[in-house]
């Protein structure tokens, strides 16, 4: 059974992953949140304007205060700039099964650091939670993400078929994978 806990600060090499704040909105909007590139396969729309990115962030933080709530900003250690964002998008309580979210600001892609921080979420969930099973998927459009998820520990599981919508109202194809904690106990 898990023990939830809530968001709790995790440390990595390059990495601290933590609450969101207001003070974060100017990053969040400008690394990524503002960037079509960045939320082209998300299932939301870039945000126009500042203040719906401080709107967003008042309701997650908001939302800190629920045990079962999980949503880390990326905080880069060599900038000090909040680079991004990771998060439980779902739990299913009686499976102990919850799925994972992230994006990250364009001008950090390819340098292994949504490895780090899944890595380090996947730890935290298995460790500190007791999670059994951490899926995530993504548009087959995006195979960068497989690549995050697979690097990561986790298992490819097959494609499902417009099981997901992108952020312009398209049905599109969602590639699935999971981490098992007794695959993670392995490691
Ligand atoms: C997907 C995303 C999180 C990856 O983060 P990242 O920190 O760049 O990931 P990593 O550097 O750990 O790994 C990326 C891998 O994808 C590979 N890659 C990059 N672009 C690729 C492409 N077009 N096709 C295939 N692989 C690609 C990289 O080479 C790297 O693999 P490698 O280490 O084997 O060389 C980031 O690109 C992002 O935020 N994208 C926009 C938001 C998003 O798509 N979120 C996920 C929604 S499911």
């Amino acid at each position: 059974m898990i023990k939830n806990i809530g968001t709790l600060k995790i440390e990595t090499d390059r990495l601290i992953l933590r609450k969101f704040e207001l003070r974060d909105a100017e990053d969040m909007f400008h690394n990524w949140a503002n960037d079509d590139d960045v939320t082209k396969y998300m299932t939301w729309t870039s945000h126009q304007d500042i203040n719906v990115t401080k709107y967003v962030l008042s309701s997650w933080i908001d939302q800190y205060g629920a045990d079962n709530y999980y949503r880390w900003c990326i905080e880069s250690k060599e900038t000090g700039q909040v680079i991004g964002g990771i998060d439980v998008v779902q739990i299913i309580e009686d499976l102990d099964c919850c799925e994972i979210g992230y994006c990250l600001s364009k001008r950090y892609w390819n340098k292994g650091i949504m490895t780090e921080a899944l890595i380090a979420v996947e730890n935290f969930l298995f460790d500190k939670v007791s999670f059994r099973r951490i899926q995530a998927c993504h548009d087959t459009k995006n195979p960068a993400s497989g690549k995050v998820m697979i690097k990561s520990g986790m298992q490819y599981e097959g494609i499902r078929r417009q099981a997901g919508k992108n952020n312009t109202g398209e049905f599109c194809d969602l590639a699935t994978y999971a981490i098992l904690r007794s695959d993670w106990q392995k490691d």
